[in-house]
This record gives structure tokens, C-alpha cells and sequence, in this order.
């Protein structure tokens, strides 16, 4: 069976759907037994289309966002997902603030958990919606190195 992820930010309209569009463009490029979510911790962009910003950062590098739409995480999520990851440490603390008691999984900080990226002069993906287009090519930088990580190490080919 597939493995499940499901990233994790504030809004889910920036950074956690940008993982998502970049994991799954690989898993369909490389044909990989991966199924890819994302959610926000807070629900103030329900049903909303990813930011402008992301989905034209994204686009540049041949990735399509336009199909996604936030939804908010639910501590059901830790009962469906094999990883859920955060972007940020804020996050992660609200991960756990909804996280079950009996749940089967740990969430856990995507950029540390697979060895440093960019030479650990990073350990969250920081939050661009207040920033100019820099951060969100940042948010891409960190995002597709970090997803290669990722299946090089759960999804090497003896898996
Ligand atoms: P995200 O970015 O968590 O990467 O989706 C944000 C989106 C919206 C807001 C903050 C961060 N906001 O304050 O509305």
C-alpha cells in the first residue's frame, strides 16, 4: 500500500500545499508508491486556492498548484497519515496541542528529520505570506531539496 504524508503550515495556502505539489510532481515523474496531502493548523483560508505567489513561484519550476484547496488538519489526520510533517516549529507545538493521546504516529519537523538541508542553515521552512518574492522561492529551494531527501531515505529501492 502506499505510504501517506501530510504536510502541515499555518494557513495552508502557502508553504504545506507547496510540499505537497513538489512531492507529488516527483511521485508521478518517478513513479513512486507515495499518496500526498496537506492542511493548516488554523482555518482561516478554508476552500481556498493556494496563494498567487506560491502557485507563480511554482509554476516557474514546472510545478501546478492551481488544483489544491486548504483544508484545515483534524487530529483524525493522525490516524490516516504514515508522516505528518510541519513546517515550523509553531506548527509542530499545534500539531501537538491536537495530536490523540493513543496516536499511532509522531509529527515531526520536515527539514530535520532527513539530514540538514542547506547546510543547516535551516531547520523550519519560513513563513513567506508577509514577505516579498524571495521567500517564496526560498519556500521552493528548502521544499525540493528536502523532498528528495525524503524519498531517498523511505523509498530506497530494497522498499
Ligand atoms: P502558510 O502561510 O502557513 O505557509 O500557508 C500563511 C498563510 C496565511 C497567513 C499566514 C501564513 N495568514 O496570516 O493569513
Amino acid at each position: 500500500m502506499d505510504k501517506r504524508v501530510l504536510f502541515v503550515c499555518l494557513g495552508n495556502i502557502c508553504r504545506s500545499p507547496t510540499a505537497q505539489a513538489v512531492l507529488e510532481l516527483l511521485v508521478s515523474q518517478q513513479g513512486l508508491p507515495l499518496s500526498v496531502d496537506s492542511a493548516g493548523t488554523a482555518a482561516y483560508h478554508v476552500g481556498s486556492s493556494p496563494d498567487k505567489r506560491s502557485q507563480q513561484a511554482a509554476k516557474k519550476r514546472g510545478i501546478d498548484m492551481s488544483g489544491l484547496q486548504a483544508r484545515a488538519v483534524t487530529a483524525d489526520d493522525f490516524y490516516e497519515f504514515d508522516f505528518i510533517f510541519a513546517m515550523d516549529r509553531e506548527n509542530l507545538a499545534n500539531l501537538k496541542a491536537i495530536q490523540p493521546k493513543n496516536s499511532p504516529i509522531e509529527p515531526k519537523l520536515f527539514l530535520t528529520s532527513y539530514g540538514s538541508v542547506q547546510n543547516l542553515t535551516h531547520e523550519e521552512v519560513p513563513d513567506p505570506y508577509y514577505g516579498g518574492e524571495q521567500g517564496f522561492e526560498l519556500v521552493l529551494d528548502l521544499l525540493q531539496e528536502a523532498c528528495l531527501k525524503f524519498i531517498s531515505v523511505e523509498l530506497s529501492c530494497e522498499n
